[in-house]
């Protein structure tokens, strides 16, 4: 691989940002100075610095977003901001995807990465993959609700896997946890519809055994640590 393609891949910016940094002396590859953007090297051998600080080059970024409403979850939209646009320069290079939608006025946690294999791992219908939503509702919701949401429901165009309904609150603003095995268009949004209510507002707390830092302020992004990688590549 050239050296210039692997330093922009590593995060030290863009192409023609690295090829200066190259020119300019400030690289070394396995001790050695290299001053031409396009020589080669392998990145399983070759230890490559900059200004003395490692570069490790990785395939795969993971990315844990608290989206903000008002964004598509997509890499592109003809019209709408995406989620892309709100991810640090230093990732776009990955070409980072979305794992699964959250509507436009959705919020909350959406993971981003460029490692197709665990993205269809994770959306698979046959997986079940557990997603935890925190709604306010119109309503309140009682023990009616709680068994038609365990019972499955039929939506028309499908019947849905049994879910869990739990109330965070008994007087207004009306709050319910909710947790469904399926991802489909708009589902928590038609279920509470199914049962005479209706969402004023939706966010995403948690995926498989991933949950949203608390820390992170809508449109902010971090990486996912390896103890959370680990956990939500489990079976
Ligand atoms: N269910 C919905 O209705 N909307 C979402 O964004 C996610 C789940």
């Amino acid at each position: 691989m050239r050296l210039d393609r692997f330093l922009a891949e590593c995060g030290f910016g863009t192409r023609s940002d690295v090829k200066k940094l190259i020119k300019s002396g400030r690289v070394t590859v396995s001790g050695e100075t290299v001053a031409r953007p396009e020589s080669q090297v392998d990145p399983n051998t070759c230890e490559v610095r900059v200004d003395g600080k490692t570069a490790n080059y990785r395939e795969f970024v993971y990315l844990m977003m608290n989206k903000p409403a008002g964004y598509v979850s997509a890499t592109w939209d003809k019209k709408l901001p995406t989620v892309i646009d709100l991810l640090p320069r230093e990732y776009l290079h990955f070409e980072p995807f979305p794992v699964g939608r959250l509507d436009i006025d959705t919020e909350g946690l959406l993971l981003l990465t460029n490692d197709g294999a665990l993205g269809h791992k994770l959306l698979s219908p046959k997986k079940h993959v557990t997603k935890t939503y925190v709604a306010e509702i119109e309503k309140p919701t009682g023990a009616d609700d709680i068994k038609l949401f365990e019972q499955g429901m039929d939506l028309g165009d499908f019947v849905t896997l049994p879910a869990s309904l739990v109330p965070l609150t008994d007087t207004k603003p009306y709050f319910a946890e909710v947790t469904i095995c399926e991802g489909k268009f708009h589902q928590v949004k038609r279920m509470f519809e199914k049962v005479d209510n209706k969402v004023v507002y939706l966010r995403r707390i948690r995926m498989k055994n991933l949950s949203l830092d608390d820390n992170l302020k809508p449109g902010e992004v971090r990486e996912l640590t390896e103890a959370e990688l680990s956990d939500l590549k489990e079976n």
